[in-house]
């Protein structure tokens, strides 16, 4: 791995225009080491192919929370499917009749599985409503603290169009499992949707209207996007008693919003609104410029002098041919063959320009050219002055919002008596998992560690030795078309191979050409080579090393070169564009 950061820094050093003295024997270092590292990884990546790395086996959470879901054996004690019918009440869809037919199942994943006997609840049908929910044990009340909601989602057919989010349902005497359907007030949903190019991790609140009672949903207004991949995304949200909301995906967070700022409609109504019964009034002036009245036109001040007048000084180009027409007969043009004079007419031959006339500055009769006429001056207007009546643009009057309330605390959600899915999704097989529900966030990573942190480095291995191999003996493709996501492996040492042959002689255009293998390229290849071999080296051992540690030691290197080669850039940009300019004018001077 070292040596992929001394990559790095090699090529920041280049970028910084410091180590140009003795760049070439860096490089060749480098380019070796990067090449080296690179078979070494090829390697691991089919010695891993003929065996399938070893899988933990999954072990029961001990961790407690209000809801901890694992959907163990007897998940059927807590789930129950819904037969609602779908309400369409007040839809364009009014008459359709859509029922929870969709079928659900407690079973393991069948794409990149990465834990033995971890099973998950998964959605069976393809373009059919789903809907499911399980009570909690006791109601769920947040007040004065913080929420954690936490769950796996694995996209077993990938998702061209469907939801994968959760909802936290009110807790109410009316809550019947049976009945759970859209028209089943929630309190919170949260978690992925995506049709077509939409793709969002949602987060609404249900909130109440203190004055009318009524309930509104409100959206977060920038929701981040969620990643459609096979591999399991664990999703988390956590919301603070300071009205700090936070969404975190596979425990790196992606967004930080206040309740009280960042939802759409407002938890909160304008303390004041427009006056409705204010207008205009009609001596109101908003022109804020006008034509000054006072002005006159000046005395000399022609409007009828025209736009052009004749070039008098203008003489006829010595060249000029006053006697040669602009046109002639083709003297190519035959008569045809079966032309009758009598029928036909005289025959005439089409008239071609005048070659004569191409050679010189013209032909025929010559005139004085016309040319913008100085004294021309079009019609007077007079010049614009401020308006000194001018009252500025009209407001209606402010009035205080009969409707006004203040929710200081939106983050004290009304109490929660369930959990359910209530989706529907084009691609079947959606898998959920490892659902905590609480106010720990201590706990809930503990929680992902057990379970998301233990498999997801041996599902991304599962996914990468998915991807079609690199054939050998095919002529290989110049490394410019290659795609990252085609062979990973071979993509970046192609891509380095490129960027330090070019960079021998010339490192301005190698990072011109190879711009990925500059910018991080390094970094992508660290973290990538480190999960592969990590988990390589464990399937032969006893016991397994722990893998997400290594991973994450990875990364840490992995982000502190990534850091490394983005200040470079940016403190060698500059030098070396300067260096670029100064080849530019010397080969054209
Ligand atoms: C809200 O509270 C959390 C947890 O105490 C804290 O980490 C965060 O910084 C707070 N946010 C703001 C904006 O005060």
């Amino acid at each position: 791995m070292r040596l992929y950061a001394t990559a790095a820094t090699a090529a920041v050093a280049l970028l910084a225009g410091s180590v140009r003295a003795d760049a070439q024997s860096v490089l060749s270092e480098a380019s070796s080491s990067v090449s080296s590292v690179a078979t070494e990884a090829s390697s691991a990546v089919e010695s891993a192919t003929s065996g399938t790395p070893e899988l933990p086996t999954f072990t029961p959470t001990t961790i407690k929370a209000d809801f901890v879901e694992q959907f163990t054996d007897d998940w059927e004690a807590r789930w129950k499917p819904s037969h609602a019918k779908k309400d369409t009440t007040g839809s364009a869809k009014e008459d359709e009749e859509w029922a929870y037919v969709g079928e659900w199942a407690v079973e393991e994943p069948h794409v990149f599985k990465g834990m033995e006997g971890d099973k998950g609840l998964v959605v069976k049908n393809a373009a059919a409503h789903h809907a499911i929910s399980a009570k909690f044990p006791k109601k769920i009340d947040n007040k004065g603290k913080t929420l954690v909601v936490q769950y796996e989602v694995k996209l077993q057919n990938g998702l061209e169009c469907g939801g994968a989010y959760m909802k936290l349902l009110r807790d109410n005497k009316a809550l019947h499992q049976d009945e759970f359907s859209n028209a089943s007030p929630y309190v919170v949903m949260f978690g992925p949707d995506k049709c077509g190019s939409t793709n969002k991790v949602h987060l609404i609140i249900n909130h109440k209207n203190p004055k009318t009672g009524e309930y509104e949903e409100k959206h977060l207004s920038t929701a981040p996007a969620a990643r459609i991949v096979k591999t399991t995304e664990l999703y988390t949200l956590i919301i603070h008693p300071n009205n700090t909301a936070i969404i975190k995906l596979n425990g790196e967070q992606v967004k930080e919003a206040n309740l009280l700022e960042d939802f759409s409609p407002a938890f909160n109504p304008p303390k004041e609104i427009d006056d409705p019964k204010d207008s205009k009034p009609d001596t109101w002036v908003d022109e804020a410029r006008i034509a000054d009245p006072e002005a006159t036109k000046p005395e000399d001040w022609d409007e009828d002098a025209p736009f052009e007048i004749v070039d008098e000084e203008a003489t006829m180009p010595e060249d000029w041919l006053e006697n040669e027409p602009l046109t002639i007969p083709d003297p190519e043009a035959e008569k045809p063959e079966d032309w009758e004079d009598e029928e036909d007419g005289d025959w005439i031959a089409p008239t071609v320009p005048n070659p004569k006339c191409d050679e010189v500055s013209g032909c025929g009769k010559w005139e004085k050219p016309t040319i913008k006429n100085p004294s021309f001056k079009g019609k007077w207007t007079a010049p614009y002055i401020d308006n000194p009546a001018y009252k500025g643009v009209w407001a209606p009057r402010k009035i205080k919002n009969p409707d006004y309330f203040e929710d200081k605390t939106p983050a004290n959600l009304e109490p929660m008596g369930a959990l359910g899915f209530e989706i529907w999704t084009m691609q079947s097989d959606i898998l959920f998992d490892n659902i905590y529900i609480g106010h720990s966030i201590e706990d809930a990573q503990k929680f992902a560690d057990e379970t998301f942190f233990e498999k997801y480095p041996l599902e991304q291995l599962l996914e990468l030795e998915s991807k079609p191999k690199v054939d050998e003996k095919k002529p290989a493709r110049s490394p410019s078309d290659l795609v990252f996501m085609d062979d990973p492996v071979h993509y970046i040492r192609e891509k380095l191979d490129l960027f330090f042959t070019i960079a021998q002689t010339d490192p301005i255009q190698a990072i011109k050409f190879v711009p990925e293998a500059a910018g991080g390229l390094a970094a992508v290849a660290v973290t990538l080579l480190a999960v592969i071999i990590g988990v390589v080296s464990m399937s032969g051992s006893t016991p397994p090393p722990n893998v997400k540690k290594a991973a994450e030691n990875v990364k840490a290197a992995a982000t502190d070169a990534k850091d490394k080669v983005a200040e470079a850039v940016s403190s060698g940009a500059d030098s070396a564009k300067a260096e670029v300019n100064k080849r530019t004018t010397r080969s054209s001077s």
